[in-house]
Order: structure tokens, then sequence, then C-alpha cells
């Protein structure tokens, strides 16, 4: 299991802060919305001057089938190694962008992302008028039919979604809260424990990581657990 740390922080001089903090650790950095839309790839490139990190590009693609495939290529030749594009775009737009990625001479990992862990079952029922676990189950099938490479989820649906597509069919999961530390707006979420059980291949922490007053040794103590 990889531990993916969250640069969720406010300013870019904070998150170069924190990954030079995190220098030297084997694990990956997820660059969000938030810094990629205020810094743009150059803030990538000075992610990876820090240190030899690997880059998650968490933007959660959601268009037409053309316009999907554009961004990936787009995101593809900054040599980031994950992004992630959102299930329900359906079929087609995650086959055209699959396709159009795999014309390439290498290409990130693509990941599909089923439900957001924000939501609770009420909340999702309210925008998809389906069951939750259902909808995650029937959203990895069809992610993995288009060949992405796994998905991202909460700890709670992993196993199901391994289950029904195949075992190495990756799963990235956020809502992890490593020693149940106070669990924010997030409202599916579970300890290091629990991701083990559950198979996940990745988990995303952010903020038990960049809120705690030494990130490092929160980092290498998770580390230790994995
Ligand atoms: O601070 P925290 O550990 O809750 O951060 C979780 C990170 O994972 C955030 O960057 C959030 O955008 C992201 N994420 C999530 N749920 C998803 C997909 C991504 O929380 N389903």
């Amino acid at each position: 299991m990889k531990l993916c740390v969250a640069l969720d922080l406010a300013s870019k001089e904070e998150c170069l802060k924190l990954a030079s903090e995190l220098r030297g650790l084997d694990l990956w950095l997820k660059v969000g919305m938030r810094a990629f839309y205020r810094e743009g790839f150059a803030f990538i490139e000075e992610l990876k001057k820090i240190g030899d990190f690997r880059i998650f590009l968490d933007l959660k693609l959601y268009d037409i089938p053309n316009t999907m495939a554009d961004a990936c290529e787009e995101l593809a030749k900054f040599g980031v190694d994950m992004i992630n594009l959102h299930a329900s775009a359906g079929e087609i737009a995650l086959k055209i962008c699959m396709q159009r990625l795999n014309t390439l001479k290498s290409r990130p990992l693509v990941l599909g992302v089923s439900a957001l862990t924000s939501f609770d079952e009420q909340g999702f029922h309210q925008i998809y008028k389906q069951n939750l676990k259902e909808a995650v189950e029937n959203f990895s099938k069809i992610c993995f039919e288009s060949s992405l490479d796994g998905m991202v989820c909460s700890v709670f649906e992993s196993k199901l979604i391994k289950n029904a597509t195949n075992q190495n069919f990756l799963t990235l999961t956020p809502g992890i809260r490593p020693f149940k530390e106070e669990s924010d707006d997030q409202k599916r979420v579970a300890d290091i424990q629990r991701a083990k059980q559950e198979n996940a291949d990745f988990i995303v922490v952010g903020r038990p990581i960049y809120k705690d007053n030494e990130p490092r040794k929160k980092c290498e103590r998770i580390l230790n657990e994995l």
C-alpha cells in the first residue's frame, strides 16, 4: 500500500515547504484543483525539482468525450504519474480517453472517480437516485471494461470493487484518518488498519498530515504502519 499526501495547503509556498519536509520518503504527492488552477504545471515542475515524488494530478475530469481526451493528452504530456476521470462521464468518454492515452509513448495511471467520500448515502441518493454501493459497483465495472487502471473510492468499497472486477484493479482511497483523527467534512472515513483490511492500494491523507505540527514525523508513523 502506498501513501499519497494531499497538497491542499493555501499557498504555493506552504505546499513547497511541506514537499521539502517530506523529501526522501517513499510517497506520492496529490496535486489538487486548488494548487493546479492557481499555479499550473510550473508548480508540478517545482515539486519534481524538490524530490523524486510521484505525482497524482487530481482534477477529476468531467466533460464531453473529445474534450476529456484532449485534456488527458495534455496532462500526460507533462509527465504526471496518475490522473482521474469521473466515471459518470460514461463509457464512451472513458474509452475514448484511454484510446487517446494509449497512442502516446507513455501514459499516467488512470483512475475512475466513483462516489465522492464526502457523500453519505442520503446525499448520494438525492443526486443519483441509486444505492451508493450498487452505483460504485456499476461505475467500477464500466471503468474496468473501459481499460482504466483502477478507482478512487472510499475504503468501504475497495473490496467490493476488486471482487466485481479484478484483484489487480487499483483502489485509491481518500477519507483516511490514519489514527482516528478529526473527520472534518469527510463522511466515510477509516483508519489505516481498516484500509489494509480492505486491500486499498493507495491511501490519500491530507489534513491529518499538513495540519500536524510535525508532518514528516506523521508521515513516517503512517509509513511504518503500512
Ligand atoms: O484532508 P483530507 O485527508 O480529507 O483530504 C482528502 C483529499 O482527497 C482532498 O484533496 C480531496 O479533494 C480528495 N478526495 C476526496 N474524496 C474523493 C476524491 C478525492 O476526499 N472521492
